[in-house]
Parts: C-alpha cells; sequence; structure tokens
C-alpha cells in the first residue's frame, strides 16, 4: 500500500456499524472510498453515504455504496476527505477540486472530519503553495476581486485546463483563485471571506479538522485537533 492508501485504510477502519459517512474529493479521498466499500462488501458494515461532488459520488455509486442525496441530509457521523495544505494548528486549505460548498457543508454537518493527507500537504502558513480558491456567485465576481484587490490581494478567475474556458462548479459558481499577503492569519483571512458578500464559500478550512492522519514510512501517524 501507498502511504494514501495507508491513511485511508487507517480511516476507513474507524467507521462503525450504521454510520452515515461524508465523502470527500481527491486521489485520497478516492482511495478512502475503495476503502470503505470494500468493508461494506467484505465486513457486511452497514453505512450511508453521502458525496461532496460528482465525480465522489460516481465512484461511489460504481462500488455499490448506497448514497444518499445532500438534499436529504440533517447529520453526518463523519466526514473524510483529503486537504491541498494543513498548518501545525490543523487549519486546512481545500478546493482545488472547486466544490467548495458541498464540501463545508458536510464538514459543518459532522460530528468528526478525519482529514488525510501525505507529508507533502503540511507547510507553516495558509496560502503557502496555493492561491486561495474562493467561490463566488457569477454576477459578483467583479466586485469581490476588486475588494479583495483593494485589501492588496491578486489573482483571477479560475480557467478550465485547457485554457479556453472557466471553472464552473456543480451549482454554477466561479473561483477566483487569489494571493493574499503573507503576513494576514487564517483567523484573519477566514473572518474577511466570510464577510465579503458575493463569496459562496472559500477553501480556508479553520477549527474544522478533528484529526489528520499521515503515514510516514509505512507508519500511520494522527494529530488531533487542540493536541
Ligand atoms: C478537493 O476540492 C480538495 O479539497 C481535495 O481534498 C484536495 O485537492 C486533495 O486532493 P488529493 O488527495 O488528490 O491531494
Amino acid at each position: 500500500m501507498n502511504d494514501k492508501e495507508l491513511v485511508a485504510h487507517h480511516a476507513a477502519q474507524q467507521v462503525k456499524d450504521g454510520m452515515c459517512v461524508g465523502l470527500g474529493t481527491g486521489s485520497t479521498a478516492n482511495y478512502f472510498i475503495e476503502q470503505l466499500a470494500r468493508r461494506y462488501h467484505e465486513d457486511d458494515l452497514r453505512v450511508t453515504v453521502v458525496a461532496s461532488s460528482v465525480v465522489s459520488t460516481r465512484k461511489a455509486g460504481q462500488l455499490g455504496l448506497p448514497l444518499m442525496a445532500i438534499e436529504h441530509l440533517t447529520q453526518l457521523d463523519l466526514y473524510v476527505d483529503g486537504a491541498d495544505e494543513v498548518t501545525p494548528d490543523l487549519t486546512l486549505l481545500k478546493g482545488r477540486g472547486a466544490d467548495l460548498v458541498r464540501e463545508k457543508l458536510l464538514v459543518e454537518a459532522s460530528k468528526q472530519f478525519i482529514v488525510l493527507v501525505d507529508s507533502s500537504k503540511f507547510v507553516s502558513r495558509i496560502g503557502e503553495r496555493f492561491a486561495i480558491p474562493i467561490e463566488v456567485m457569477p454576477f459578483a465576481w467583479q466586485l469581490v476581486k476588486h475588494k479583495l484587490e483593494a485589501m492588496g490581494a491578486t489573482g483571477d478567475l479560475r480557467h478550465t485546463a485547457n485554457g479556453d474556458g472557466l471553472v464552473v462548479t456543480s451549482h454554477g459558481s466561479l473561483v477566483l483563485d487569489m494571493t493574499f499577503d503573507s503576513q494576514l492569519t487564517a483567523q484573519t483571512l477566514n473572518e474577511l471571506l466570510n464577510n465579503t458578500a458575493g463569496i459562496v464559500e472559500h477553501g480556508i478550512f479553520y477549527g474544522l479538522a478533528s484529526s489528520v492522519l499521515c503515514a510516514v514510512n509505512g507508519q500511520v501517524q494522527e494529530q488531533l485537533a487542540g493536541g
């Protein structure tokens, strides 16, 4: 097993009979979906799953996991997802896959949020490697961009991989990728973006992770929030 598979396997072992489990998006979350499906079929584990994206919905469906639509969800027992950056206080940067709203909705609906990463994801501050993804209402992008630029941020709308279109989330938002002054703390940025009209959601997950699992030399290491 590679490091991502190892942490995914470890997280799947923590799923208990009868749980409602949120599925993240990305290569590490994919391994978790596979491990959970294996337990569902081989261990007769009873679970219901809710996915954070179209791609994870499709994967879970192909593997035969019983899916619930997010529209019917009131509470989750566990949400498991990857991250793009993790700081020492377990603040996360997420959203390279664009569907931020669903990801944060599932995290906030969940009693427990387990984050699966490899050691490449650890940074000293949020925004060290990536711009902050910011989902905006389509008609608001210019106003939001202008407001953030007035605060010293730089960036632009996210383009599709081939460069000839704009990335649109599954529910129709555009995505701004913005870089901020490195002196701003994650807490300050989180509050700033939470309080800007026209922003649907953003990629800073502040104070939301319950634990982070990372494999080092074949051993899974767990960091607990506040630990
Ligand atoms: C999806 O929007 C992101 O938040 C992912 O969780 C993130 O990109 C992690 O993906 P990998 O596990 O492929 O690194």
